[in-house]
Parts: C-alpha cells; structure tokens; sequence
C-alpha cells in the first residue's frame, strides 16, 4: 500500500474551512456509574447476553473521564480547528428529568474549558445514543414527553457551555436510533417493532426543531444543527426489483430525515409503504421540524447498495472492504454532497465523521495503518471534489480520535487514529495521525499564504483607490 504525502493534497481548502477529530461520550468515557451518573440504554444493552460481539461493556472503555486532558493535548497536537464530543444526558441528569448532577456538568466544563484553552473549538453533541435508562422505562423515544425533556437537557446545557462552545449538535444519526436500535433490534435498546421506530423517527427530529426554537428564544450564540448518516443508495443491479427497493430505501435512509428537515413533509412512496406503522403527528410537527438551521452533519462510511433479493455481497464490487465490512466508496461521498446540495436548501455542511476500521500492526513502536490514512486521505479528496464542483463545505472531521467502544461490535474494531492499549490505557498515535497532523500543517502553511495573498490584494486596492482619488 502505498502512503499519501500531504503533497499529494494540494487542494486549497477555504481558510475558514474547518478540520476536526470526533467521539462520543458513552464510546470513550467510561466512569459508568462514577461521580453520581445514572444508567444509559447502552449500559443496560451491554448486559444482554450476545447483545456485544466481545461481550464487553463500556464501564472502563477508554477511561476518558479521567484521562481527558492527555487527551485534549492529543487533540491539539493533532492541529485541528475543532474537537467533536458528546454530553451523556445520564451524567448531567441521571434520571432525564428532576436533579441534575453537579459533578457531572463539571466534567464537561472542564472538558470545554480545556479545549478552550488550547485554541480548540468545542462542537458539542447532546444525544449521541446514550438516553437515561430511567427515561427507556417510561418508554423512552416512543414517548412524546421525552421529547419535552431532551428540551430541557438542551437548555440545562446551554445555560451552562453556550456562551463558550461553537455549535451544538442535537441528534447524531437519529435513522440509527430508530432503526438499528427499534426496528433491527441490534443497537440499544434492542425493541423490534417498525412502527414504534417510526415514533422514535418522528420525536426525535420534532425534539430537534423544538430544541433549535428553544435555544434560540434563549439567545444561543452556538451554530445549531443535526447530524445525519447518509449514503447514496444504489441497486444491485438494474432489474425492476432491484430498483424499486432501493429507491425505498433512499426514501428511508436519506429522504425521511432530509425532505422533513428541509421540506416539511415525510415522503410520499415512505408514508405509503409504511400505512399503519405511519407514526402519530400533531398538528404543527412539521414545520417545528423544518425549523431552520446553521449547518449540517454528515456522517458517511460507504455507500448502500440494494438488491431485492437479499443482502448484497460487498465482495462482488471488486473492492477492498473495511474491517467493518464496509466497502471503501470514497467518490459516494461526493456523489452525497453533489445530490444534497442539488436537491435540498441546505446551510452549510460537514463532514462530521469519516474514517475506517482496520487492523493495526505494531512495528518498532509505531503503529502502522496505512489503509486508514488511505481511506481518509481519499475521502477528504472527495470533499474537495464536490467543492470543486460547487458545493460549499465547512469542515471534515475524522472518526476517531481513539481507539474506543465500536457499539454491537465492542472493542474488537478500531477505528482511532490514536491507539489505545486496553490493558493499560497507554495511547499511541498511529502513522495515520501523524499524517492528519502534516496534512493539516501544510493546510495551515497555504491558510497563511491565502491570508498573506489576501492583505496583498486589498493593500493593492488600496493602492488603486489612492491612485485614482
Ligand atoms: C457512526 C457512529 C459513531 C461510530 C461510527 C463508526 O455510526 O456515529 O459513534 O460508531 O459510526
């Protein structure tokens, strides 16, 4: 495999342009029950029996709560712009309504004081998957109260980090939510039942408009959005069925969140396939939903490929897959961006998650991955793609920075650009961080050079202005 130099980039992103790093509270924290924090969905799932493939929990994971600020110095010896976290709802209040927890609202103050510090950005998500296991009792998602109470933990939020952090995130992948997590039944809290995912669908992106109108009344400084995860959907092959289904499945996986977000309405073809799981609304839902916002999230991994005969083999494409499983589908992201772009009023996007798991090898104290730096390298290529074509982008992040808690599959795939040794804690930063790092140097050496060009040509506007006074 060969190793991409950043010379191999020489794309001039915008000097604006945003380059993060990303994780997730329940991923990397652990601290599960320290410090007066409550149970999440994920800490019960963790304990159903085959739930995990290692059979691991989150308890410890990357002992981040503890560990957090040799861990902002790898952010920032990364030099990123911006550092993508989580809150977990059951730290800050463990029972989703009623008191709230001290200790933990502490943890995150330092967490954002500490990137502060260190000239990161802090874009902060509220619900990376992690609802308080007391609120799942009471029905969870499927429940509209929890709708007014995910409000409230927004503005708890707010009132506490709003004035330092940059943007907040309300939902990251409410389809996973929904569907892997109450329709498939793999993630937390592993229900099977399409139409209550449905619900779960509905109140999450009607928790997200009323939170947006919610933080704005307060006056939020932050950049309000969502994160989605999307994927061009393609037929296997191009028979009628085949066809058919995926367009099903684009109006599932991409139209159902994007025309409600930007439209104001489910898609028709949905709204039809789905008739009694159809989810209940309220007069007025949808247009909370289409409450506007700052910026989108994309997370993007690989394309989706249908056939209406059953699962699709990856193999068949020829192409190399994660250890994900996942086909590397770098041109599907611009192909994401070119149609999103097209056919949906958008704000400015991001990519808020991109990166691969592979299996690291040790050589003389460094950890070689040259397939992920591949990976990412040819994926922020396609960003530059999309925006060579037009597409105005506001940043790349990469998941992730650590090694961490890869949900249902447990500890056993890696996705960190960082590596972390389980038994120990120790981090090691793999060759794919180091090459993030040159690349996001030379970025900063053309960043100054578009600056220096930029005072150049306003001094010889200047010069003009003078000369013809
Ligand atoms: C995304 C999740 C993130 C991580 C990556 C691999 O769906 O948002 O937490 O697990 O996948």
């Amino acid at each position: 495999m060969h190793s991409i130099e950043p010379s191999g980039l020489t794309q001039k992103f915008p000097p604006d342009f945003v380059w993060g790093v990303a994780t997730s509270a329940f991923q990397i924290e652990g601290a599960a029950a320290e410090d007066g924090k409550g149970p999440s969905i994920w800490d019960r799932f963790c304990r159903l029996p085959g739930a995990i493939a290692d059979h691991s929990d989150a308890d410890l994971a990357c002992d981040h709560y503890h560990r957090w600020a040799e861990d902002l110095d790898l952010v920032a010896g990364l030099g990123v712009d911006a550092y993508r976290f989580s809150v977990s709802w059951p730290r800050v209040r463990p029972d989703g309504d009623g008191a709230w927890n001290g200790k933990g609202l502490d943890f995150y103050e330092r967490l954002v004081d500490g990137l502060l510090e260190r000239g990161v950005k802090p874009y902060l998500t509220l619900n990376h998957w992690d609802l308080p296991d007391a609120l799942q009792c009471r029905g969870g998602w499927a429940e509209r109260n929890t709708v007014h109470l995910f409000v409230e933990y927004a503005l708890g939020m707010q009132e506490r980090l709003g004035d330092r952090v940059a943007a907040i995130t309300t939902h990251n992948e409410p389809w996973v939510m929904a569907t892997l997590g109450h329709e498939i039944g793999t993630f937390a809290p592993g229900i099977r039942d399409r139409a209550v995912a449905m619900q779960v669908a509905h109140h999450l992106l009607l928790s997200h408009g009323l939170a947006l109108q919610a933080l704005r009344a307060q006056g939020s400084s932050a950049n309000l959005g969502i994160v989605l995860n999307l994927s061009p959907v393609h037929a296997a092959t191009d028979t009628e069925a085949d066809q058919a289904s995926a367009r099903l499945e684009d109006g599932r996986l991409v139209r159902w969140y994007m025309d409600s977000l930007f439209k104001g309405r489910y898609p028709q073809d949905v709204i039809d396939f789905l008739g009694p799981d159809m989810p209940r609304i309220e007069p007025g839902d949808m247009d909370v939903i289409a409450t506007p916002m700052d910026f989108l999230g994309i997370n993007y991994y690989s394309r989706s490929v249908i056939s209406a005969a059953g699962p699709w083999d990856v193999h068949s494409s020829g192409r190399t897959v994660t250890d994900m499983g996942w086909e590397i589908y770098p041109e599907g992201l611009t192909e994401l961006l070119l149609r999103l772009h097209r056919d949906y009023p958008v704000p400015p996007m991001y990519v808020t998650e991109n990166g691969g798991a592979f299996k690291d090898q040790f050589e003389e104290g460094r950890v070689r991955d040259p397939q992920r730096t591949d990976y990412i390298a040819r994926h922020i290529g396609a960003v530059a793609d999309a925006m060579r074509q037009g597409v105005p982008m506001a940043g790349y992040m990469v998941w992730s920075l650590l090694d961490n808690f890869e949900w249902a599959s447990g500890f056993e795939k890696r996705f960190g650009i960082v590596h972390v040794d389980y038994a120990n804690q120790l981090r090691t930063p793999k060759d794919s961080a180091l090459w993030y790092q040159r690349f996001l140097r030379a970025q900063g050496a053309l960043r100054s050079q578009a600056v220096s060009d930029t005072t150049r040509a306003r001094r010889g506007r200047r010069d003009v202005a003078i000369a013809g006074a």
